[in-house]
C-alpha cells in the first residue's frame, strides 16, 4: 500500500514536471494516441483511463527501458462478453483486469517464440502465478491463453522501440477472476483469421524529438486498417454500467 502511494506520488510529480516542460507535439509514444488512431477500441480506452491506467502507461513509457507490450481487445471482443461480465467484478478486480493486458516488457511478434510461461504481465504482485497468462507460438502466429480464455494476436496496431501494441479478439479473463464463473464464450464468434492482417509501414513521424533520443531509426507499423464498429450503443451501456 505504501508502495503503491510512494507510485502515485511519483506519477503525480512526473505530472506536473511534464506539464511544465515546454510543449511539444512530438514525445513519448502515447498509449492514448495509439489506440484512438487504430479507431475500435474505445472500450479498452475507456477502461484504461477509468481505472487510471493510461497515465500510468504513459509514465512507464516514458521512464521504462524495457518498453511495454498491450494486449489491446476490440471493442467487439467486450461487446461478445456475456452481459454483466465486467459488471460482475469490483473497481480494483477491472484494474487487475486491465494490468492483465499489459506486460511489462517489449515482445516483438518473434520474441514471443522464446518467451516463457506464465508471461509477466502487470496483473497481481509480482508472482506470476497468480494471474497466469501463457503464450504458445507457429511462425508468427502467437495464441494466448489465460485458461478461461484462448484467443491469438490477431494484428500488430503499433510498434516502435518502446511500445507493442497487439490486437486481440476476446478479452484476456483472467483464472483468478473469472475460473469459477466461466462466462459462456459468444456462440456466434467466428475463429480468428489465420493469416496476420497487413501493416502499413510509417514512417519517422511519431519519432521523440528529444535531444537525449536516440530512437531516430524506430520504426512505427501502425495499422490503419479500420473496422466498422457495431454495437456501439452497447458498449457504451457496459462501460457506463461497470466503470460509473
Ligand atoms: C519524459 O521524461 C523526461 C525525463 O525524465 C522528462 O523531462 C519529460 O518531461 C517527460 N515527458 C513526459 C511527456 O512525461
Ligand atoms: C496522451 O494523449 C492524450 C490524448 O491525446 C492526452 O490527453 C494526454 O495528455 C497524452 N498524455 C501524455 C503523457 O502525453
Ligand atoms: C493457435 O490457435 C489456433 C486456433 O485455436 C489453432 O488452430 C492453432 O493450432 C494454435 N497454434 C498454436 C501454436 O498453439
Ligand atoms: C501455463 O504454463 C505453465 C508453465 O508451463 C503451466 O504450468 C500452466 O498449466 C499453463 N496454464 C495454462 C492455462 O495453459
Amino acid at each position: 500500500m505504501a508502495k503503491l502511494f510512494h507510485f502515485l506520488l511519483l506519477l503525480f510529480i512526473q505530472t506536473i514536471s511534464a506539464q511544465v516542460a515546454p510543449a511539444a507535439p512530438a514525445g513519448p509514444t502515447n498509449i492514448t494516441q495509439v489506440l484512438e488512431k487504430a479507431g475500435q477500441f474505445t472500450t479498452f480506452m475507456k477502461l484504461l483511463k477509468a481505472t487510471q491506467t493510461a497515465d500510468r502507461l504513459n509514465s512507464q513509457l516514458n521512464n521504462s527501458n524495457q518498453g511495454i507490450t498491450v494486449f489491446a481487445p476490440t471493442d467487439n471482443a467486450f461487446s461478445s462478453l456475456k452481459a454483466g461480465t465486467l459488471n460482475s467484478i469490483n473497481s480494483q478486480d477491472q484494474m487487475q483486469l486491465v494490468q492483465f493486458h499489459i506486460l511489462p516488457t517489449l515482445y516483438s511478434i518473434s520474441q514471443f517464440q522464446t518467451a516463457s510461461n506464465p508471461l509477466h504481465t502487470q496483473a497481481g504482485n509480482s508472482d506470476d502465478g497468480e494471474y497466469p497468462l501463457n503464450v504458445t507460438t507457429s511462425g508468427n502466429q502467437v495464441n494466448l491463453t489465460t485458461g478461461v480464455v484462448d484467443t491469438t494476436v490477431s494484428n500488430t496496431i503499433f510498434s516502435d522501440n518502446q511500445l507493442a501494441v497487439y490486437q486481440v479478439d476476446k478479452v484476456l479473463l483472467p483464472m483468478a477472476l473469472f475460473g469459477s464463473t466461466a462466462p459462456a464464450a459468444a456462440p456466434a464468434e467466428a475463429p480468428a483469421p489465420s493469416k496476420p492482417e497487413k501493416n502499413v509501414r510509417a514512417g519517422a513521424a511519431d519519432s521523440p524529438a528529444g535531444s537525449s533520443d536516440s530512437s531516430a531509426d524506430a520504426s512505427s507499423a501502425v495499422s490503419l486498417k479500420r473496422k466498422t464498429v457495431e454495437v456501439v450503443t452497447f458498449v457504451v451501456a457496459v462501460i457506463a454500467v461497470s466503470c460509473f
